[in-house]
């Protein structure tokens, strides 16, 4: 059989030598590191959030917390307090331009956040598209920090908000644009639907969750721990996907054909794979490689290459959505085992069925007295 493609093309345009893609947070902070990503072989890069004002963004340290397994020790899960870029908006269009200018063929997608203003979103999106890169993500999720200046969480939590800022993004973006959805709802597909209907072209989710990583039992503080004092941050590792994955699976079912770019605990191949099977089209990474590192992408390269050799896949769209028919409500669950009961009473009342050779224990389960 021939080697399985990961190859996929995306609203039409973004070519995608495989769905690999870094997550918009610290794997992509600057020019240096996203081009070592994509010597390593990523098929694409979503920066680190950008604002026009980078100045109003000030972080602190320590500004990460991690969830242990109790026997294991392994990192299950991860808290951040970080918010977006800090690094000037004239540093990152240099660095955007270069990028493209060496990596033509690698995808570059800017995440892009602003305040409630028409204006300011007009003019990111202007001016980021001059520099070539492929698409936008519009970061309307983060949960920490910026909410406080209506930005990320803010807004994506609310449709309405939602509609008018990818309205006023699509007014002057002439390259893709996904909008990114924050986990923290009770009904994602709300915001989803309303970023499409705005006429955004694709959706990534899920950003994270909002949480307390846990209380430092010796001082009695919150984690983590910054001059005494914490603020609920987002949670991101292997501990979300359950989560992602419902997530992705709601979106995807409500609107089908739509791109989905799915994230949220992505450490293998298999993974990834899940993903896929759900409907998502890429895939992306951000905590996984904090973790483990940008090298991991061979890995998750050749384990989901394995996937689709093991079931005879040769390109991605094949497993696209592929699990997604078999949802159902509970009512009909207990039909379906309801139904497989009496079938299977049927077919054990046949004589092929009863004799096995335990003949006398046979005879007597077939006797009333
Ligand atoms: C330290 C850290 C910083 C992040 N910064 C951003 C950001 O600037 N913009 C954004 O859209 N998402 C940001 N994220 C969220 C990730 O892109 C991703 O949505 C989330 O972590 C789930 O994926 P993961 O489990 O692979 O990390 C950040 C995540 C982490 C852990």
């Amino acid at each position: 059989m021939a080697r399985p493609s990961l190859a996929i093309q995306i609203n039409g345009r973004i070519e995608f030598d495989n769905p690999f893609l870094l997550a918009s947070g610290p794997p992509g902070t600057n020019g240096k590191v996203i081009a070592k990503s994509y010597d390593l072989g990523w098929g694409g890069v979503v920066i680190k959030t950008i604002s026009l004002e980078a100045a109003k963004v000030i972080n602190t340290a320590p500004r990460y917390g991690k969830l242990r397994g109790r026997e294991s020790g392994e990192v299950i899960g991860f808290e951040n307090i970080e918010l977006i870029s800090d690094r000037p908006f004239e540093t990152w269009l240099d660095e955007l331009r270069q990028l493209k200018k060496h990596y033509p063929k690698k995808v570059l997608i800017a995440s892009v956040m602003e305040e409630y203003r028409r204006e300011a979103w007009h003019e990111i999106v202007r001016r980021v598209q001059e520099t070539g890169v492929d698409g936008f993500e519009l970061n309307l999720s983060c949960p920490h920090g910026l909410p406080e200046r209506k930005m990320g969480m803010a807004m994506g939590e609310n449709p309405d908000l939602v509609a008018e800022v990818c309205g006023w993004v699509k007014e002057v973006a002439r390259i893709p644009v996904w909008a990114k959805m924050t986990p923290n709802v009770s009904h994602i597909v709300e915001p989803a639907a309303a970023a499409i209907k705005a006429g955004c072209d694709g959706i990534s989710a899920i950003n994270t969750i909002l949480s307390v990583i846990g209380i430092d039992l010796r001082t009695l503080r919150p984690l983590p721990t910054v001059e005494g004092y914490t603020v609920p941050g987002g949670y991101s590792g292997q501990a979300v996907r359950p989560i992602a994955l419902r997530q992705i699976m709601e979106i995807a079912r409500a609107l089908p054909g739509v791109p989905i770019s799915g994230m949220g605990g992505i450490e293998t191949g298999a993974d990834a794979a899940q993903f896929f099977l759900l409907g998502a089209h890429t895939v992306q990474v951000c905590t996984g490689a904090m973790l483990r590192g940008y090298e991991i992408v061979s890995e998750l390269k050749a384990d989901l290459e394995k996937f689709m050799v093991d079931h005879e896949f040769t390109d991605l769209r094949q497993l696209i959505g592929k699990s997604l028919g078999y949802f159902s409500t509970h009512a009909d669950l207990v039909q379906r085992q309801k139904q497989a009961k009496a079938e299977k009473a049927v077919a054990s009342n046949r004589d092929a069925e009863t004799w096995k050779g335990a003949i006398a224990k046979e005879t007597e389960a077939l006797t009333t007295n």
